[in-house]
């Protein structure tokens, strides 16, 4: 590992949308990290990342395979591949002595999880997982207040994850987690962030899981009438026909034209003409209610833990972010997207004895230029050195943090066996 003057060399399996994220941000840290190769069939993708390492070396390979083949040419490699390839590619790494910044699911399945938490003991090599909200000033501020004791004992907390209704489409109806078979259950691909904050807040175990769930909405039978497979046969709710629908795929040509840079082959460079043309043929041109889609649209979770906690989680597409309400011995704690709109602050924490209620603003404690996933994409990447050499916090690495993996896959069997509580015999 280097030390503190040398930066560390990052080697991308996979140069999508997350890889970019991240890299992006490396890269403006200076000489902290330098982007020393990166692997992917699409060669748009590979240009852009070359681009954005802005490191006349770097490596460019057709495919993680390749990449591998080769003696380790980076301290870590970062795995930014789709779900169903993360494990194949990781475990590739850890044998050839790649430290792992790796994209959450850590795996499709929970035993691909414990392995490659063995894997890494075996190798003494660290995965770090994305879980990137744990670097977000507002979860790092409700842990700094949960771990100082002013809530008193944390007896109960719920949890809200709110998909948005669009995004919803564009992910999990028309996108890359979609059909659970080939990606991960929602309560995997989207969620295991929630299972993971509420493992790490509440410090404890899982001891039982319950939960219910299905796809209510995003189905044939909610198609308004006369409509077309895809927004561009035609369709008479489209707009070009004068329609209003709000799931229009034309939208990507206009109000919702950001989230082609996470699935457009070229990620930076189009028209509209091109986007256009490409609308007819890819998956996000389909009718939300026409598609191949089996992740559930709405989810909850109970889950009871060995300190004596319980909690609970509702993940629905239909509203807009996260929140939490913590509920302490001494004083509850709300706060998140919804609570914002609300009350105007951040977090607010209610005293029970004196009934008084104080407000935090993290804008006023934290203004320092945070992006992405409510700044837990930067305060990742800004972490992620120490953590490699053992100089930051372990508690992301996959041993202490397989928790919310292991609460997201029980979730989804007991949902499968309609609602059945698992337990967690450890
Ligand atoms: N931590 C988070 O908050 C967060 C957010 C979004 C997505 N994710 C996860 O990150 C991962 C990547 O998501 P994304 O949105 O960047 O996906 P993406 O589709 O944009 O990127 C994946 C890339 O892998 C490439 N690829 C496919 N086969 C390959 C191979 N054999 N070798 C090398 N590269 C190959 C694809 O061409 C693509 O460019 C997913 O597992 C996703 O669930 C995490």
């Amino acid at each position: 590992m280097p030390n503190e003057a040398s930066p560390l060399t990052i080697a991308a399996v996979g140069c999508g949308s997350r890889a970019r994220t991240y890299l992006e941000i490396a890269v403006g840290l200076g000489d902290r990290y330098s982007v020393v190769a990166g692997a992917d069939p699409v060669p748009e993708r590979r240009e852009t990342l070359q681009k954005i390492s802005n490191n006349p070396e770097f490596r460019a390979f057709e495919s993680a395979d390749e990449l591998l083949a080769e003696d380790r040419m980076a301290d870590v490699a970062f795995i930014g591949t789709q779900d169903n390839y993360h494990f194949e590619p990781a475990k590739k790494a850890l044998e050839k002595g790649y430290h792992l910044l790796l994209e959450k699911p850590a795996a499709q399945t929970l035993e691909e999880t414990l392995e490659l938490t063995e894997l890494a003991k075996k190798y003494d090599r660290k995965i770090l997982l994305c879980f990137v909200l744990r670097y977000t000033p507002f979860y790092s501020k409700v842990h700094e207040i949960i771990r100082s004791g002013q809530l008193g004992d944390i007896i109960s907390m719920h949890a809200h994850e709110g998909v948005d209704a669009w995004h919803h489409g564009h992910s999990y109806v028309r996108g890359h987690w979609a059909k659970t078979g080939e990606s991960t259950p929602m309560i995997i691909a989207k969620c295991s962030h929630d299972t993971d904050y509420i493992a790490w807040l509440l410090d404890s175990q899982c001891k039982s899981v319950s939960s219910y769930g299905r796809l209510s909405y995003f189905n044939q039978s909610n198609a308004p009438e006369g409509a077309t497979a895809r927004c561009t046969d035609g369709c008479p709710h489209a707009a070009p026909q004068g329609g209003s629908c709000m799931y229009d795929a034309h939208h990507y040509l206009d109000k919702q034209e950001r989230w082609l840079r996470m699935i457009y082959p070229h990620p930076t460079e189009r028209t509209k003409e091109e986007v256009a043309e490409w609308l007819k043929t890819c998956p996000w041109g389909r009718c939300v209610w026409k598609c191949d889609n089996d992740a559930v649209d709405h989810q909850v979770v109970n889950m009871d833990f060995e300190n004596g906690s319980t909690a609970s989680l509702t993940m629905t597409a239909f509203d807009c972010g996260r929140a939490l309400e913590v509920f302490g011995t001494k004083a509850c704690l709300r706060g998140g997207d919804e609570h914002k709109v609300i009350s105007g602050h951040d977090i607010s924490i209610r005293d029970h004895e004196s009934g008084d209620t104080k407000f935090i603003d993290l804008d006023e404690i934290n203004d320092d230029g945070y992006q992405g996933h409510g700044g837990g994409d930067f305060g990742l990447v800004n972490a992620m050195d120490a953590i490699f050499r053992g100089e930051g916090s372990e508690s992301s690495l996959i041993e202490n943090s397989v928790e919310g993996h292991i609460i997201g896959f029980a979730a989804e069997q007991s949902r499968l066996n309609g609602g059945k509580p698992i337990e967690l015999n450890r």
